[in-house]
């Protein structure tokens, strides 16, 4: 009793100093975002609030982008605007040390003294000038299961495009959400607001009718019937690659994308053979395996990619899965016929990527190396990436739905569940009823 009447006491207390600064009385310990899949495109979208007064901006979702940009050129209105001094602290936050001046304005986008940033559309590989700059944005809270209340920072980091990088994104898109590993990426950016560790999940879902979810902060992350999806992440170590792979960059800068270490790749537990040294970044920034969602299914150099098919098509013919025509963009398909559906998709051969790390595989099973073209056909969502790519394996997005992926940015590591169907949920199933 007493110490709940102590409880209600401090609780007023808090309230009354929260007026008096006219400040949210409350720090939350980690916000969430909603994100949708466009059929068309196959891009994954979000949505923030942003600007004074307040509008949303949809987003597509850029999992190794450099900062959020949005096009400021096109009904961009807001009181609080301000742009980036050249030389000032968050012009250097962005590594940057160009300065412009602008001739039509002053407006959003274009005003004189002006730190200047690269904006990238990675879909049409384009990048261009920008001003960086600084407005409120608002997201919601969440304790991991519902979202909370509406939270605000105020001088949010981003860049100006004008609207002609919009071009490729998916309908209703005016911007892009960069959540790579640079300072004034959007995860690096509220974890320093909210001094919340920097971390975040992404959990993508295949459903075009319902949501999923990327979650900055720490677990839990609880999707119904109440999982939390973060007790079943195994870990393997980020990696730096050390040259950009952003469409415009500086000489010396390292790349924001989130690479990870594949060692060996086995299908039905058989190790199919790979020349290792294409597995490895070099001095140069080629090779390796990142993670995008800009690349809709998984690509692979060709001479991984024919090993790799090879080996899926013997496998599958051993369990009487006959190879049909190719149906484009896939080389590999399946009559469906002897293929019967389970729980984790239809039953075909798994797929294991065997990361760095101790206990590090990453199982794809058929949800996530299937994609059904018609009612009689599954291809093997797979793609050959020509026989020079920079990165040698870039994990698509069909292959990370459903899957929950956490990136920790200060211990530099990937936590990865595989599969949530396996248990019994979906990416979909982030409830978001808000509570109160
Ligand atoms: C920038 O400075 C130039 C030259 O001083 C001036 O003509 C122009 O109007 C200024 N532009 C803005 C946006 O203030
Ligand atoms: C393996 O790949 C590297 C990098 O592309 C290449 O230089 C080397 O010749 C390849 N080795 C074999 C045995 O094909
Ligand atoms: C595949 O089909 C053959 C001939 O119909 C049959 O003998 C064999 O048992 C089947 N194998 C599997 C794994 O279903
Ligand atoms: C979703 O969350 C709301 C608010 O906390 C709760 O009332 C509701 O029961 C939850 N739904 C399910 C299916 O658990």
């Amino acid at each position: 009793m007493a110490s709940s009447s102590l409880q209600m006491f401090l609780t007023c207390l808090l309230l009354l100093i929260s007026i008096i600064h006219g400040q949210p009385s409350f720090r939350p310990s980690a916000l969430v975002l909603p994100v949708r899949k466009d059929i068309s495109t196959q891009q994954y979208v979000t949505a923030i609030n942003q600007r004074t007064p307040l509008v949303p901006v949809n987003l597509v979702v850029h999992l190794g982008g450099q900062f959020l940009w949005v096009d400021c050129d096109n009904n961009y209105i807001s009181s609080t605007y301000r742009p980036v001094r050249c030389r000032s602290a968050q012009c250097s936050l962005a590594r940057s040390n160009s300065c412009g001046d602008c001739f039509d304005g002053p407006r959003p986008g274009c005003n004189n003294n002006t730190c200047g940033v690269s904006p990238d559309n990675p879909f049409i590989r384009t990048a261009t000038g920008g001003e960086l700059a600084q407005d409120a944005v608002s997201v919601r809270s969440t304790d991991g299961s519902n979202p909370g209340r509406f939270t605000s920072v105020p001088q949010f980091i981003f860049a100006c495009a004008p609207t002609f990088l919009l071009q490729g994104l998916a309908s209703g898109a005016t911007g892009l959400a960069g959540l790579g590993r640079a300072r004034i990426g959007l995860p690096s950016q509220f974890a320093a607001a909210f001094s919340f560790h920097r971390k975040f999940a992404i959990c993508l879902t295949s459903s075009t009718s319902s949501n999923g979810v990327i979650i900055f902060g720490d677990g839990p992350y609880r999707f119904l019937q109440n999982t939390d999806a973060s007790a079943s992440l195994r870990y393997t170590p980020l990696f730096i690659n050390p040259v950009s792979t952003a469409s415009a960059f500086t000489q010396g800068d390292p790349s924001d994308e989130y690479f990870i270490r594949v060692n060996s790749i086995r299908i039905n537990d058989k190790p199919i053979s790979i020349n290792t040294t294409l597995l490895i970044i070099d001095s140069e920034g080629n090779g390796g395996t990142k993670i995008s969602t800009v690349n809709p299914y998984t690509l692979m150099e060709t001479s991984i990619y024919r090993a790799f098919s090879a080996a899926y098509i013997r496998e599958a013919a051993a369990r009487n899965i006959s190879r049909v025509a190719g149906v484009a963009p896939f080389d590999v398909c399946f009559s469906s016929s002897n293929v019967f559906g389970t729980r984790v998709g239809p039953a075909v051969p798994y797929i294991d990527l065997v990361l760095q790390g101790q206990n590090a595989v990453w199982t794809i099973t058929g949800s996530n190396s299937m994609v059904r073209v018609n009612d009689d056909v599954l291809c093997l969502g797979f793609l050959d990436a020509g026989s020079n790519p920079v990165t040698s394996i870039v994990i698509g997005g069909y292959q990370i739905e459903d899957n929950l992926l956490q990136f920790d940015l200060a211990a530099s590591r990937l936590g990865f569940s595989s599969t949530l169907l396996g248990r019994q949920t979906t990416c979909a199933n982030f409830n978001f009823t808000t509570n109160p």
